[in-house]
């Protein structure tokens, strides 16, 4: 594989672009640097080139926005036409009346709702509400939710966060309502929101969502769920209709507008209302060309039985990738864990350092064989069963190659590039 245009774009970049991206997770620290590319020209589909022209399934979807598949044409269609009577306006347009009015028609605790860009400006959003709604400064949270000091200060990505915003955010590990009890009792009356992802690869155990919802309720916290990743992923309704527990805000972004920059806050109208004065409120907003392409989005996700198609392509990759884990004698060692539409390579019993080489090796051998990846998979509607199966048959000499690597006591001699990095840890 020819990668003399990814390096020479790396190194202009290496000059000018602190960390070479805009994103942690499409830097180097996500990939084999030296050995993957890094820098994409061009989509269509499921597909992507880079910019030496190689060709690949992409299971990374500019990071979850790509629902339907690059350059669709009845989204890029809808974008055009409202590119061509105006971006931004100087007062508020249609279009967000029209997809307010979509989402509540679609999403349970969904009564009314205001936009955003990023997925960060809506959790940071939800949080403010929840705080001025309650006149409590402390958060509880599970999961990732963006980049901002509230949430960020909680991690070990905190430089910059002044300790008394870091001493705000408390956390609490997932699947375990007795530790949020405790947390509860712990902070009597200071605690304004519990903020988690409802699901990430690991399934809530039975009743699990349903006893966050009432610890918070009898502590007088609001229950947000950060629907950015499940969002029209698990289903149009988000997690909230696939699990059927209804939070009281929710938060949406990436897949939204299938690759458009857009995020909502959504919720019940007695906290909503209190946007008329907490400050959510900035130039982009209401920007209509993300508004369009987030109306055809989700319209052609409904019409096309998009959600379906996911699941079912998601299905087929994750069995086919355990059936072929257990062929070559890795079970034990990898494992496909996650629901059909987001899943993720895993090694349950491996040192961090150790499953973070395996990825790695997974990683390279998969792009020299046109499989995009960091090891996770998400599925849009451009995943056909010709993508999986091209996926598949790559995976099969991928794994293959891991056994052995894993056999010599030494996969990391097996590496082209320096491995992967851990970006974050929540
Ligand atoms: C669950 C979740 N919440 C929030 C965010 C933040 O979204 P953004 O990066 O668009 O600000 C992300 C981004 O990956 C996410 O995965």
């Amino acid at each position: 594989m020819k990668l003399d245009r990814n390096h020479a774009w790396l190194e202009r970049a290496r000059r000018v672009v602190p960390g070479c991206a805009q994103t942690f997770s499409k830097g180097p620290l996500n990939f084999v640097a030296g050995a993957t590319p890094a820098f994409l020209g061009r989509g269509q589909g499921a597909r992507v080139w880079d910019v030496d022209g190689n060709e690949y399934v992409d299971y990374l979807l500019g990071l979850g926005p790509v629902i339907l598949g690059y350059a669709d044409t009845e989204v890029n269609r809808a974008a055009a036409a409202q590119m061509e009577a105006g971006v931004s306006f100087s007062l508020s347009h249609p279009v967000e009346v029209e997809l307010s009015e979509l989402l509540v028609s679609l999403i349970p605790c969904a009564e009314m709702v205001r936009f955003g860009k990023n997925g960060s400006d809506a959790t940071a959003g939800a949080v403010r509400l929840s705080r001025a709604v309650t006149g409590r400064d402390k958060v509880a949270r599970c999961g990732y939710h963006g980049w901002q000091d509230w949430y960020i200060g909680s991690t070990d990505r905190w430089q910059g966060v002044p300790e008394a915003v870091r001493a705000l955010t408390l956390s609490f590990p997932y699947n375990d309502p007795e530790a949020l009890d405790r947390l509860f009792a712990a902070h009597p009356g200071a605690i304004a929101c519990v903020i988690l992802e409802p699901v990430t690869f690991d399934p809530p155990r039975a009743g699990y969502l349903e006893a966050v919802r009432e610890l918070c309720h009898a502590n007088g916290a609001l229950l947000i769920f950060d629907e950015v990743i499940t969002g029209f992923r698990f289903g149009l309704g988000g997690a909230q209709t696939y699990f059927g527990v209804t939070p009281d805000l929710a938060c949406f972004g990436k897949a939204l507008a299938n690759g458009f920059p857009l995020s909502a806050i959504v919720g019940k109208a007695e906290f909503m209302r209190r946007f008329e004065d907490v400050f959510f409120s900035f130039t982009f907003g209401g920007e209509t060309v993300s508004l369009a392409a987030a109306l055809a989005t989700i319209r052609a996700l409904r019409d096309r039985g998009g959600v379906a198609s996911i699941w079912d392509a998601g299905e087929r990759l994750r069995r086919g990738t355990q059936t072929l884990i257990e062929e070559t004698g890795l079970a034990g060692t990898i494992e496909c864990a996650g629901y059909p539409p987001w899943t993720t390579l895993r090694c349950p019993n491996a040192l961090p350092e150790q499953a973070l080489l395996l990825r790695s090796l997974f990683q390279q051998e998969c792009a020299a064989r046109g499989v995009l990846t960091i090891g996770a998979h998400m599925i849009s509607v451009a995943h056909g069963a010709g993508e999986i199966d091209w996926t598949l048959a790559a995976y099969r000499e991928v794994f293959r190659i891991l056994a052995e690597a894993q056999a010599s006591g030494a996969p990391e001699r097996w590496l082209r590039g320096s491995p992967m990095r851990t970006i974050l840890r929540p």
